[in-house]
């Protein structure tokens, strides 16, 4: 393990204004979103859709690095240049998503626990060889009356920190993902305390694991209510739970926190991040690593069609520099209304 490198890996993830684009759909998933704007899923329309998003002009001022599915690691652009060395041209560095999905955990209903450890060192070898400095994750734990369950917390908390310790010792920064799913009525408070059971023992795993704190980086859900919940708690009371939860779980020695969108609007994920962002000196960089909510307008205006282009561009470059703000408080409702 070279610290070193992953220290510095890590911190320019968090660069000041910069944030991650993740579009590392798996295949079922990029199948999802394309059959919302009525795109077959060749392979041929996910670069094009891809290369889209990396190839739009002053996006790196905003993003640090992009999150990418085994099959857009070995892709190439329309120009012939390999998507890793298109994007560290760019100054934008490669990520791969690692995880092989989350799977039915055994004996406990409806819960899931993520796979993909056996043969993952020999995996991330490779996706180094091939240019990749940084990984990812997906833990998930769903809330009911009664879930999460024990051995989800426990199961989930042990596979993520086994695979940060893996990906370190080939010099790839870990994004441990452990996401709280927003589904159900539950409530803001209820939302607080299962994400500080998984978190906390996400670090105590991490912490069993030997894995170098100031070489990873965690992705977290923020704090809310849950979606079908008649109550909806607003921007700065979600921003203030958020940050407790993670001043009560996280250590200071972790360099940033890149949160993940989880269905929110696109907006909102970026009021709720300006908000923290705003009301807290805290003592790691609190950052994005949004999905839907930096894709869904571009995904919109793109709609499978060459000519939609610079629209989709337009828009995506739109949600980048309004979350390169959000990561100082200067984000605002005028500088939404002023878009592409
Ligand atoms: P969303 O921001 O769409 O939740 O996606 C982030 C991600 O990488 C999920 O694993």
């Amino acid at each position: 393990m070279d610290k070193q490198q992953l220290e510095q890996t890590a911190q320019a993830l968090v660069a000041p204004n910069k944030g991650i684009l993740a579009a590392d759909e798996s295949t079922p998933t990029i199948k999802k979103r394309f059959d919302t704007i009525g795109v077959d899923s060749t392979a041929e329309n996910r670069i094009a859709y891809r290369e889209m998003l990396f190839t739009t002009e002053g996006a790196n001022e905003n993003i640090s690095g992009v999150i990418l599915f085994d099959e857009t690691l070995r892709q190439s652009l329309s120009d012939g240049r390999p998507v890793p060395q298109a994007l560290n041209e760019i100054g934008v560095i490669p990520g791969i998503k690692v995880d092989k999905g989350a799977k039915a955990l055994a004996l406990q209903d409806g819960e899931k626990v993520t796979e993909g450890l056996d043969g993952l060192l020999d995996r991330c070898k490779e996706y180094y060889e091939l240019g990749a400095r940084f990984t990812k994750w997906r833990a998930v734990y769903t809330i009911t009356d009664d879930k999460p369950s024990h051995a989800c917390i426990e199961a989930n908390a042990h596979a993520l920190a086994r695979y940060a310790a893996v990906s370190q010792a080939a010099n790839l920064v870990p994004i441990v993902e452990p996401e709280v799913l927003m589904d159900g009525p539950h409530t803001i408070e209820r939302c607080e305390a299962v994400s500080t059971w998984a978190f906390s023992t996400v670090f105590q795993q991490l912490f069993h694991q030997g894995v170098h704190l100031e070489g990873m980086l965690l992705k977290p859900n923020m704090i809310l209510s849950g979606n079908e919940c008649a109550t909806q708690a607003g921007v700065e009371e979600v921003a203030a739970a958020t940050v407790r939860t993670l001043m009560r779980t996280v250590p200071a020695s972790v360099p940033g926190i890149v949160f993940l969108s989880g269905g929110q609007s696109d907006e909102l994920a970026t009021a709720h991040l300006n908000a923290m962002n705003a009301m807290t000196d805290a003592p790691w960089e609190l950052s994005y690593s949004y999905g839907r909510a930096l894709q869904a307008p571009s995904l919109k205006a793109w709609s499978g069609a060459a000519a939609n282009v610079p629209a989709a561009q337009a828009a995506f470059l739109h949600r980048a520099r309004c979350n390169g703000a959000a990561r100082t408080g200067a984000y605002s409702d005028e500088m939404e209304a002023a878009a592409v």
